[in-house]
């Protein structure tokens, strides 16, 4: 029988950690339910013990998806632990996941303890994890830059202490795939329990060989979980990319030889979904999910294309849910289809009230704009003042004025706490003016570090898709607004981060 390939998606966590990329609760389920449509294996949903509201989302996120095992990440003490534990208790399967560093660096200078006291703590948070539930996985973090006789020591023990996968971490994305391989493979074949536990890889994409390494510590070291993210998200160069290395064993089977339980059909929503929610673009030549992935520009590749698909294409684009950039709707649909094309995509709403919300929306969108694709849908779900009416800023109207030899003005109409205010400022140009406007009132004093535009499906008639990147006081968070004006989206997109800066707990970040 042919083995299986356990997908560990960490998105919501590893992911989250990139700057800018944190997610509100809401954001969070919703990416978690489309997880779950996507039916990837363990989905770990949060460090529960960074923050309450890392917590809240761990719960939210066990109460209410039930086809995947839902994972909390927790540092090696009793107190993470419970924490995580009590968080994953409505969870139909939970996963606690247990982290300490095992390198010298990082024993050394970060953690300030022996490898003899890392030993013991290591062994002692197991057992203690293992009184709460029965799976458990545990990381030597930085696994990779690793005494390999101290790392056997260790794994052995917490083997024998009940973990139930052992994840290997590269950290900080330093490995090469022959490399990495051999050392999983040499740590599984020193260690004598080590075949009471799955093996599992965790790749950062430091040198860009986040999904290489991960499938070579499959293939060579025999590990049957990879730990990946949508579109890569993570911090640094991101973490290894879901779609790429599903699609990778996938489509090789003939090499890899082992079975992937992923719905592939709803990889594409899914990397749309994170991409708007957090605001992080996916490069239009990025494998399986890029805007230029399935697109033949030259007229050589076109004609073979036509003549047979395979003579330039080795994945169906159908099959990682393309759709031809179809209309989907108009003017003329009505709510229940609207409330279909919501399920078929993916997006389940919280409410009846959130699914008017939206289909307002649609319909005023559909008015300014005759065809709307999937593409739109998905930036109008992700738009907050969709979900959201208790943000505390919302957009309400915006008129500008620009015309060339002349500074630009703006006069912007928005929400504070549900009551409106108007504020006007001119500008280098009309988003300046606008952006200038909000600030004039609002006064966060925040930098931007990021402001960028991208046209959802295309043409001048798109909308456009803004995301606005704000730091105050060491925090970073991304805005994202769409709508077919971009002076309107721009305005979205930086009362969208406003908020997002002001919800913003400070927690304690994982490592890597
Ligand atoms: O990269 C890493 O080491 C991690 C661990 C916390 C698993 O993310
Ligand atoms: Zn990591």
């Amino acid at each position: 029988m042919t083995e299986k390939l356990i997908i560990f998606d960490t998105t919501l966590r590893d992911g989250e950690q990139s700057p800018g990329a944190s997610m509100t609760r809401d954001e969070k389920l919703r990416i978690a339910r489309q997880l779950e449509r996507l039916k990837v294996d363990v989905i770990e949903a949060g460090f529960a013990a960074s923050s309450n509201g890392d917590f809240e989302c761990v719960k939210a996120i066990a109460e209410v998806v039930k086809d995947s095992i839902i994972c909390s990440l927790a540092r090696a003490n009793d107190r993470d632990i419970s924490r995580a534990a009590e968080a994953l208790k409505p969870a139909n399967s939970g996963r606690l996941h247990l982290f300490l560093a095992t390198s010298p660096l990082h024993m050394e200078k970060k953690l300030r303890m022996t490898p003899d006291q890392v030993f013991e703590q290591a062994k002692l948070s197991v057992r203690f994890a293992r009184n709460l539930m029965a799976d458990i996985e545990f990381s030597p973090e930085d696994a990779y830059r690793s005494d390999p006789d101290f790392l056997c020591r260790v794994i052995e023990a917490v083997i024998s202490e009940g973990a139930t996968t052992i994840n290997v971490p590269d950290t900080v994305g330093y490995a090469i795939p022959e490399l990495y391989g051999n050392f999983i493979k040499n740590l599984r074949e020193r260690i004598p329990n080590s075949d009471k536990a799955i093996w599992s890889v965790h790749c950062h994409n430091d040198l860009g060989m986040a999904v290489a390494n991960s499938l070579a510590g499959v293939k060579i070291g025999g590990a049957r979980q990879v730990e990946c993210t949508i579109n890569g998200l993570g911090e640094r160069a991101g973490n290894c990319s879901l779609e790429e290395v599903v699609m990778a064993v996938k489509t090789r089977k003939d090499y890899f030889d082992l079975d992937v339980g992923i719905d592939t059909q709803h990889i594409l929503a899914a990397s749309r979904l994170v991409s708007q929610t957090t605001g992080f673009v996916v490069q239009p030549n990025k494998a399986v999910v890029g805007a230029n992935a399935f697109a033949h520009a030259s007229g050589i590749h076109q004609d073979g294309v036509l003549k047979a698909r395979d003579t330039y294409e080795i994945m169906r684009a159908e099959d990682v849910g393309w759709s031809a950039n179809k209309i989907v709707m108009g003017k003329l649909s009505g709510r229940n289809a609207f409330k279909l094309r919501l399920q078929e995509l993916g997006i389940a709403m919280e409410s009846e009230a959130d699914i008017n919300n939206a289909f307002i929306k649609f319909k005023d969108l559909a008015d300014r704009k005759s065809e709307i694709f999937d593409e739109d849908i998905l930036a109008l779900v992700s738009d907050e003042s969709v979900t959201h009416d208790n943000e505390q800023y919302g957009f309400v109207s915006l008129s500008q004025h620009s015309e060339t030899g002349e500074r630009p003005q703006a006069r912007v109409v928005f929400t504070v706490d549900g009551k409106e205010v108007k504020s006007e400022s001119d500008g280098n140009g009309p988003v300046d003016a606008s952006l200038k406007a909000i600030e004039s009132h609002v006064k966060s004093g925040a930098e931007m570090v990021l402001y960028s535009v991208n046209a959802i499906s295309g043409s001048t008639e798109s909308q456009g898709e803004v995301t606005v990147r704000l730091q105050n006081s060491g925090r970073v968070v991304n805005g994202v607004g769409a709508d077919p004006d971009i002076v309107v989206a721009s305005a979205k997109a930086y009362l969208s981060a406003l908020n997002k800066l002001q919800s913003k707990a400070d927690r304690v970040a994982a490592q890597g």
